[in-house]
């Protein structure tokens, strides 16, 4: 088989030891997909289920954000590739620590040129302060468009905000309508999506 960029890369992300994270990871958690996908989201970190199968969205927060995607027609393996701001797992699920961040975000930056999507979608607070700085407010960004070094980006919450409090999925709903949209746009005219 051709080894991609991709693969090389997921061979070094998996070998890494830049951040204290590594001594206490399981697996790292690379990211998953069509390393050719339209649309790229970004998450914030690898939690238990994802530090134990190395699969990243695979927990609680990943079967939400699946029916999300299922809902827009879109699919795992077809439509998206999906990553996190961190590979590796923070102990007890803490948001990942800034020297955390700035130690794995070149690995993103890496893994976004070579997927080169056309929508980038980017989940909570954690994935949007990663790529466009700390004073950002998920709230305020959420739903607007938004773009990231010519890379369309949309902000919208994390699954597992939308598990913590329901009232957000009508918000997200609104975000991913948009995305599709967007999508119907700039890659697939007639991408069909049930609800729009
Ligand atoms: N939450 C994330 O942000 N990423 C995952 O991969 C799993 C849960
Ligand atoms: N806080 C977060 O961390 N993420 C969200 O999506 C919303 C609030």
């Amino acid at each position: 088989m051709r080894v991609t960029e991709m693969d090389k890369l997921r061979d070094e992300v998996e070998h890494c030891t830049k951040c204290p994270l590594y001594h206490s990871r399981k697996q790292v958690v690379f990211g998953s997909g069509n390393p050719e996908a339209p649309i790229f989201l970004i998450g914030e970190a690898p939690g238990f289920e994802e530090d134990k199968t190395g699969v990243a969205f695979v927990g609680k927060s990943g079967q939400l954000l699946e029916k999300i995607l299922l809902a827009c027609n879109f699919n795992r393996e077809k439509h998206v590739f999906m990553s996190n701001i961190v590979k590796c797992r923070p102990p007890q699920n803490r948001v990942p620590a800034t020297v955390e961040q700035a130690a794995c975000l070149p690995y993103l930056e890496k893994q976004i040129e070579l997927v080169h999507p056309q929508i980038i979608v980017t989940l909570g607070s954690t994935a949007l302060k990663g790529l466009f700085g700390e004073n950002l407010r998920i709230t305020r960004e959420r739903g607007n468009w938004k773009l990231w070094q010519n890379y369309l980006v949309m902000p919208t919450f994390h699954p597992s905000a939308l598990l913590r409090n329901p009232n957000l999925k009508r918000d997200t709903w609104e975000d991913f309508k948009k995305v599709i949209v967007k999508y119907r746009e700039i890659v697939d005219q007639n991408h069909f999506c049930k609800y729009i």
